[in-house]
């Protein structure tokens, strides 16, 4: 991810300069400042204010090096190398004696008060802080007078707080404040006695508060869930995965101990997640090592009331048996949680119009509507990095701060290239922060939104305009309509002003972007969403545009339902429940998917019993696998390999971390013998012939080649510079013997080529191993990698192993849209409500929802309502009411909220999945309030209360 919108300057990589550096020359790229230079070639000079990410401040000193004049000045003058912009020919030195000298006093200053405390400290291993401290040559500590000392603070279930480790480099309120835009964090008191913390002990709110972890130098700031199962950094095992919880696709190094994962961090993706990932992403994975994961094929004893458990080859032969029926008796549900193999193994099975998605109709329509936009229209989605370019966005109908937090991170940064260009005529490097901030103030970005709640954006929109869907509509017609006027060079029609600043924005924009998302349901709006962006982009050839879709892997569900024809058309959930009703299923199989989190669970307990026997295959024992007949236990993503495709259309590989434990495989090597496709190199063979969008897909065909291509393995760590810790050293030093992995390029033992020389042996470079070199042992050696774009000198920058493949592209010759005015609005009654949904990171993605920490992030469950709502239905503050779709009902306490559009009610994303997108209210009677919690559900209506 570009630091600070560098990618909004020009992209000449011929723009280069030359500079000698202690009598070497190099040849460096002009638009970076003289430390990034001097790290992108790989020397060594420290630093600790500077972030790649958030530019230069130029406060801690510690990144002097001398200048000088010309080749005749023998003295110099000290520079802060951070804030030097390069010129041509410019002649420095890191190595002469007075600004080595100025470092080493420097870093012994700034480690007056610092404790000392490596040994007990959780950065110990792995801290920028001890990298820098030797690397400026501070050795002998003399101060013997007393260390200021702090009280720390209560931050939340994410993070410890240590405040004596601070050495004042303010990387973290920046970081907070500056880049993430929250504010419940800043410093406190002045001259050295800061405090960096909240005005009072509580939970950070900032939904980017794990990489504090990270930003922070030392270890003031460490990672809580991990410290509950701490392990010191070089006896971790890592593998380069994909995050699976958003539709972004966000890359991380997940690292595991003794077949448990220990802890997540940030794998730096230029186009993607550059240097930080949501709290979702770091702290959502303890699913895998969930005390309810299956490790056993389970089958049901009904005789006996028992659950009994099978080997591998019993439970083979059950499934042989259950799938013996007649084609359309076996019918099967996909996940939107598991690799794209798993689910193509499924529709391999059962065949195209037995395969039902595992999401509601509504939400496949939408996908449908989305792929057959990207294979008709000039449309294609934007990376983040790209997002981060444009200069005016418009957002409709999406959360984006819930459902793609990484997203929203991104426009951020982007609502500042106004200010940037404002910057840029003065003569200010985009980098210099300060300076920066300083001349741009308030200037941001155009940004308009569209929502039915106010969102946490609103801080940085132009207009934040909260209205019905149906109002949304309206206004989109009119957006719609003169973007067709400009496009035809017609007369625009009177419209509504906020249309209007709407479409000047855009036109105005170099580069203009939309964003969208199928979070509502609401196909008029996608559909509108998709003709702005279509019509915007042939008035405007740069225009963005970025569709959230709702899970890691519901694109491709989408894509599978867009590949079949309109009669043998997958279906979602609403379809299955139907055709489990006709009582003509015999066999049922569910991969990766838990359907009470979707449907009414009275309504699918009935279907449910009309099946003869039910398959689950699943990682963990869900409500759904517990009405099983024959449970199989699968592999976690990182226990095993496979691809997402995220919302951005980027084919991505994720490699596994650890070997399966017990019995658990991956859910395409349960049904391989059935499908008689036994290794994963013919099936990623099947899916690119069966999806020819996915053809990318064979590169990773090629897995087990790794083996032929060199016998060395790629370590999983750095190289180490300790013998391992004994995890059991009460009773004994021994580390059992590491399995062997035949699949891919790494070793799980801790011996195997390392480092930088990973690329000599495989054409694969990618983790952290790969980030260390010597004198480089923190995780932000990483914060170094992508600062040269112009070098390549790794593969980890080309490789589709590392980078994906986006597998949509503008089409030459796209279909014209023009502008459809046919969208119609379901008609509501006086009892009927509109519905929209409440997203929330820390409790709408089930996998992460297992993790404890952010569980108990996750909000109570309210109906938010606009208190003049209320009023027209007679409601009090925090009533009881009860929401009844045709799907389902439930019954939610009221909350006010003005910030809520008027004539709507929001609810948990959960319930919004099982009630759809109305409902009729009724309010509850005060006397029922106590025997209804929120999160209960009543009881289905008698038919007296039904009438
Ligand atoms: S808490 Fe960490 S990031 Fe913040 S100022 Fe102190 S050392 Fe720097
Ligand atoms: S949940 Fe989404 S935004 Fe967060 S790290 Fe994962 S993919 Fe990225
Ligand atoms: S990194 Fe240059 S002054 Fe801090």
């Amino acid at each position: 991810m570009s630091s600070s919108n560098q990618s909004l300057l020009p992209e000449n990589t011929d723009n280069l300069i030359s500079l000698t550096i202690d009598n070497q020359s190099y040849s460096v790229e002009k638009r970076q400042n003289l430390l990034q230079a001097c790290l992108s070639l790989g020397l060594d000079l420290p630093y600790f204010c500077w972030h790649p990410a958030m530019g230069s401040v130029g406060s801690c000193r510690q990144c002097a090096v001398t200048q000088y004049q010309n080749s005749e000045d023998t003295r110099g003058r000290l520079v802060m190398s951070c804030m030097t912009p390069l010129t041509e020919g410019m002649i420095i030195s890191l190595k002469d004696d007075k600004s080595q000298q100025f470092r080493e006093t420097n870093i012994e200053a700034i480690m007056t008060n610092h404790p000392h405390d490596c040994p007990v400290c959780e950065e110990g291993g792995n801290c920028h802080l001890q990298d820098m401290t030797l690397m400026g040559k501070h050795i002998n500590r003399r101060y013997s007078g007393k260390k200021r000392t702090h009280l720390n603070q209560f931050l939340g279930p994410l993070l410890n707080h240590e405040m004596n480790r601070c050495i004042g480099c303010y990387r973290c309120v920046r970081f907070y404040r500056d880049y993430c835009g929250d504010k419940d964090l800043n410093v406190f008191g002045s001259k050295s006695h800061l405090y960096f913390g909240r005005a009072e002990s509580g939970v950070l709110q900032s939904h980017f508060s794990g990489n504090l972890a990270q930003v922070c130098p030392t270890g003031v700031f460490t990672d809580k869930p991990f410290s509950h199962h701490y392990s010191r950094k070089w006896d971790l095992q890592t593998a380069p995965a994909i995050c699976p919880h958003c539709s972004l696709g966000c890359n991380i190094n997940l690292g595991q101990r003794s077949g448990s994962i220990r802890r997540i961090t940030n794998r730096h993706h230029d186009e993607v997640n550059g240097h930080f990932l949501c709290n979702t992403g770091l702290f959502g994975y303890e699913h895998i090592n969930h005390n309810e994961r299956l490790e056993w094929p389970l089958k049901r004893n009904n005789e006996h009331k028992t659950t009994d458990k099978l080997t591998p080859e019993q439970a083979q032969t059950l499934l042989t048996e259950y799938c013996d029926t007649p084609n359309e008796n076996c019918i099967a549900v996909g996940s939107v949680r598991t690799h794209i193999e798993n689910n193509a193994a499924l529709l391999r099975l059962v065949g195209q119009q037995q395969f039902y998605l595992g999401i509601d109709d509504n939400h496949a329509q939408l996908l449908n509507k989305l792929c057959s936009a990207y294979q008709e229209t000039s449309l294609s989605p934007i990376s983040l990095a790209e997002v981060e370019r444009c200069d005016a966005a418009l957002i409709i109908n999406e959360d984006i701060t819930h459902t793609a937090p990484r997203l929203a991170l991104s426009l951020r940064q982007m609502s500042r290239n106004a200010g940037l260009k404002k910057a840029a005529k003065l003569g200010i490097k985009y980098w210099q922060d300060d300076a920066v901030r300083n001349i741009t103030q308030t200037t941001l970005s155009p940004i308009h939104i569209l929502e039915s709640h106010r969102s946490e954006l609103s801080d940085i929109a132009t207009q934040s305009i909260v209205l019905t869907s149906d109002e949304q509509t309206l206004l989109l017609q009119e957006i719609a309509s003169l973007l067709t006027a400009h496009l035809n060079s017609q007369a625009e029609q009177p419209v509504s002003s906020e249309a209007k600043a709407i479409v000047n924005d855009l036109i105005a924009a170099e580069y203009p972007l939309v964003i969208t998302g199928v979070q509502h349901r609401d196909l008029k709006l996608l559909s509108l969403s998709i003709e702005i962006a279509d019509t915007l982009k042939r008035l405007k050839q740069n225009t963005g545009f970025y569709a959230v879709t709702q899970a890691g892997n519901d694109l491709h569900l989408g894509m599978i339902a867009t590949n079949s024809d309109q009669q043998n058309r997958s279906q979602g959930l609403d379809s299955l429940l139907k055709r489990l009703n006709s009582g003509t299923v015999e066999t049922l199989i569910i991969l990766e998917t838990d359907l009470y989190r979707y449907l009414d669970k009275f309504q699918l307990d009935d279907a449910l019993n009309q099946v003869k026997q039910i398959v689950v295959i699943d990682q963990l024992l869900t409500r759904t696998a517990a009405m099983a007949d024959l449970i199989l236990p699968a592999t976690s993503f990182a226990e095993s390999y496979g691809c997402y495709l995220s919302s951005e259309g980027r084919l991505q590989f994720s490699f596994a971390t650890m070997a399966p434990i017990e019995e658990r495989l991956a859910p395409w090597q349960w049904l391989s013998t059935q499908i008689g496709t036994p290794s994963y190199s013919e099936l990623v063979l099947w899916v690119s012939e069966r999806f020819p969008q996915l053809k990318a897909i064979e590169t990773f065909a090629e897995l087990t080649r790794f083996n032929e291509l060199s016998p060395f393995r790629v370590a999983r760590q750095a190289v180490r510079s300790s013998s391992r810790t004994a995890i059991d050293a009460v009773e004994h030093v021994k580390e059992e013997q590491p399995p062997i992995d035949l699949n891919g390029p790494f070793t799980h033992s801790m011996e195997g080529v390392a480092g930088f020389r990973q690329t000599l042996v495989q054409p694969i470079s990618v983790l952290p191993a790969d980030q260390w070199s010597p004198k480089w042992n923190s995780d932000q050696a990483g914060s170094r990698v992508g600062v040269n774009h112009t070098r390549e000198q790794s593969s980890s920058t080309t490789s589709p192993w590392t980078q994906g493949v986006r597998i949509f592209s503008p089409k030459s010759q796209p279909k014209d849209l023009g502008y459809q005015q046919t969208h119609s609005s379901v008609r509501l009654d006086s009892e009927q409500v509109r519905l929209t949904p409440s997203a929330n990171l820390y409790a709408d993605f089930e996998l992460a929802s297992y993790s404890k920490a952010l569980a108990s992030l996750a909000p109570q469950k309210l109906a938010r309502i606009h208190p003049e709502t209320a009023r027209k239905w007679q409601l009090e503050e925090s009533q009881q009411i009860r929401l009844r779709s045709d799907r389902s009902q439930v019954a939610l306490e009221c909350l006010f909220d003005s910030n809520q559009a008027k004539n709507t009610i929001s609810i948990p994303t959960c319930d919004f999945r099982q009630l759809g997108t109305w409902a009729r209210l009724t309010p509850l009677p005060a006397q029922k309030r106590s025997e209804t919690s929120t999160q209960e559900r009543v009881q289905p209506l008698s038919n007296e209360e039904e009438r």
